[in-house]
C-alpha cells in the first residue's frame, strides 16, 4: 500500500468571525492549501469536507458540494463528500482520505474542514452543541457538553485527589502557546490565578476551562508516494492512523471519566507505526475542556492513571520533554468543530517543516494527533512525521 504525504496545509484565522460566511472560510483555507502544495485545484481527484453542525447552525447541509463549488472545482465533476463524526469530523475526514490513497484508488486528495458557530447565540447554540451527546439520556435532562465534562472532572478529582490547579495549568499552557499562533482564537496569555478565578460555567469548570465557540476552516492536500516522487515534492508523511469507539452515553462507560476510545485508538496507531511513545516530539490533543487534557494524557499513555498531575506540574510547554498543544489547543487556538481535527494536521505540517515560528518545537520529527467526538465516543489518533 502507498505511503501518504501531506503536501500542503493551511487555515483561516479561528475566532468570532462575524463578517465571514461558511463558504468564504472553506474557500480561503482550501485555496491557500492548494497554493502551498504547488498544485492547481483541477488536479484534485476527490474532496472530503468535514463539518459537524452547519445543518443546525447555518441551515446548510451538503457541505462537500458547497466547498467544491466555491473552491472552483465543481466543473471537474470530481467526487466531493462530507464526513461527519461530531467534533472528530476533521480527523475522520483525514482518515478517509488517507485510506482512499492507501487503497490505490486516488493519488491526490483534498480535505477541508469548516464550522461557523457564532451565527447564533446563547442557549440556542449550547442546545445544538448538546446534540453531540445522547439526546434522550443526557441532553434531554439538561446535560450540556460542559456539564458532562464537569461530572468527569468532579469524580476524577475526588478519586485521585487532584486539585483544580492541575486542570487550570492545561489552559495556561494552551493560552501561552496560542499567544504565538497568529491564527489562534485567543492570543492572550493567562496566569494561573486568572484561570482559577474566571466565571464559573459548570462547577468545578470555569470559563478558562472551556474551549470557545469558534468559526474557522482548515484544509490539507494529501498525495500518494508515487505522486510525491514523480513531482519531487517534500511532503510530511502520515505514519499511521488508529480509530476506536465507545458508548455514546457516558453512564454506559467503564467510569464517568474513562476515555477508552482514546486508549484504544492510540494503541492502534502506535502498533501500526512500530514506534513508541518515547519517539513522540509533541502531542496535539482534544482538550475541549481542561479535564479532557488531563484525562487524555493518561489514556494516550503519557502518564499512569491519576498521575497526569505530575507530568503537567513538571511542564508541558514547548521546551519541555513533552510539549502539549503547541498550536494553542482547543482552548486557545479554538474549536470550530468540523475544522478542529484538520487544523491539528496544519499544526503538524508547520512544526515538522520547521515553519511554526515562535512556537516551533525544536527538533520535532514525529507527533501524535488525537481528536475526539464529544465526551469521547470516538477517538482518532494519527502519527505524523518520521
Ligand atoms: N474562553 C475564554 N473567553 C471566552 C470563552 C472561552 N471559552 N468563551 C467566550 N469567551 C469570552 C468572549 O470572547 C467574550 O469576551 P469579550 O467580552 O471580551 O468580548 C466573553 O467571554 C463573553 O462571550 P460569550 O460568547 O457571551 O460567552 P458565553 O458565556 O456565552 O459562552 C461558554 C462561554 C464557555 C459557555 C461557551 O464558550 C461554551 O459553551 N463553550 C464550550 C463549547 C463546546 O462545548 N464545544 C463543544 C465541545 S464538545
Amino acid at each position: 500500500m502507498s505511503d501518504v504525504y501531506i503536501i500542503g496545509a493551511s487555515e483561516t484565522k479561528y475566532g468570532e468571525l462575524w463578517d465571514r460566511s461558511l463558504r468564504e472560510l472553506a474557500t480561503e483555507a482550501g485555496l491557500k492549501a492548494v497554493e502551498e502544495a504547488g498544485i492547481t485545484a483541477k488536479d484534485i481527484q476527490i474532496l472530503y469536507g468535514s463539518n459537524s453542525l452547519a445543518g443546525s447552525i447555518s441551515g446548510q447541509e451538503n457541505i462537500g458540494a458547497l466547498i467544491s463549488d466555491y473552491a472552483g472545482i465543481a466543473e471537474n465533476h470530481i467526487p466531493s463528500v462530507r464526513v461527519e463524526a461530531s467534533t472528530a469530523s476533521g480527523a475522520a475526514a483525514v482518515r478517509e482520505a488517507y485510506l482512499a490513497i492507501k487503497s490505490g484508488e486516488y493519488d491526490l486528495v483534498m480535505v477541508g474542514g469548516v464550522e461557523k458557530m457564532t451565527d447564533i447565540y446563547g442557549n440556542e447554540v449550547v442546545d445544538i452543541t448538546s446534540s453531540i451527546l445522547d439526546r434522550e439520556w443526557e441532553a434531554f435532562f439538561g446535560a450540556t457538553p460542559a456539564a458532562m465534562a464537569a461530572i468527569s472532572a468532579r469524580r476524577y478529582m475526588h478519586d485521585f485527589n487532584v486539585p483544580k490547579e492541575t486542570l487550570s495549568l492545561i489552559s495556561v499552557n494552551d493560552h501561552l502557546n496560542g499567544s504565538m499562533n497568529p491564527n489562534a482564537h485567543f492570543r492572550n496569555r493567562i496566569t494561573l490565578e486568572q484561570a482559577m478565578s474566571s466565571t464559573p460555567i459548570a462547577e468545578p469548570l470555569n470559563l478558562m476551562d472551556c474551549s470557545p465557540m469558534s468559526d474557522g476552516a482548515s484544509a490539507i492536500v494529501l498525495a500518494s508516494e508515487s505522486y510525491v516522487k514523480r513531482n519531487r515534492l517534500d511532503g510530511i508523511r502520515i505514519v499511521s492512523s488508529g480509530i476506536s469507539q465507545d458508548y455514546l452515553a457516558v453512564h454506559s462507560r467503564k467510569s464517568v471519566y474513562s476515555i477508552e476510545s482514546a486508549k484504544l485508538a492510540a494503541r492502534d496507531a502506535l502498533r501500526r507505526s512500530g514506534r513508541s511513545l518515547k519517539d513522540i516530539s509533541f502531542v496535539e490533543l482534544h482538550d475541549s475542556y481542561s479535564i479532557y487534557g488531563i484525562l487524555l494524557l493518561e489514556e494516550l499513555g503519557f502518564a499512569q492513571p491519576g498521575k497526569a498531575r505530575e507530568l503537567v506540574e513538571q511542564g508541558i510547554g514547548i521546551s519541555d520533554p513533552l510539549p502539549v498543544n503547541p498550536s494553542g489547543g482547543l482552548k486557545a487556538k479554538g474549536n470550530p468543530l468540523g475544522a478542529t481535527g484538520v487544523g491539528q494536521f496544519v499544526e503538524a505540517y508547520l512544526q515538522l517543516k520547521g515553519k511554526a515560528g515562535q512556537r516551533q518545537v525544536k527538533g520535532a520529527d514525529l507527533c501524535m494527533l488525537h481528536s475526539m467526538a464529544g465526551t469521547g465516543t470516538t477517538s482518532i489518533v494519527h502519527l505524523v512525521g518520521e
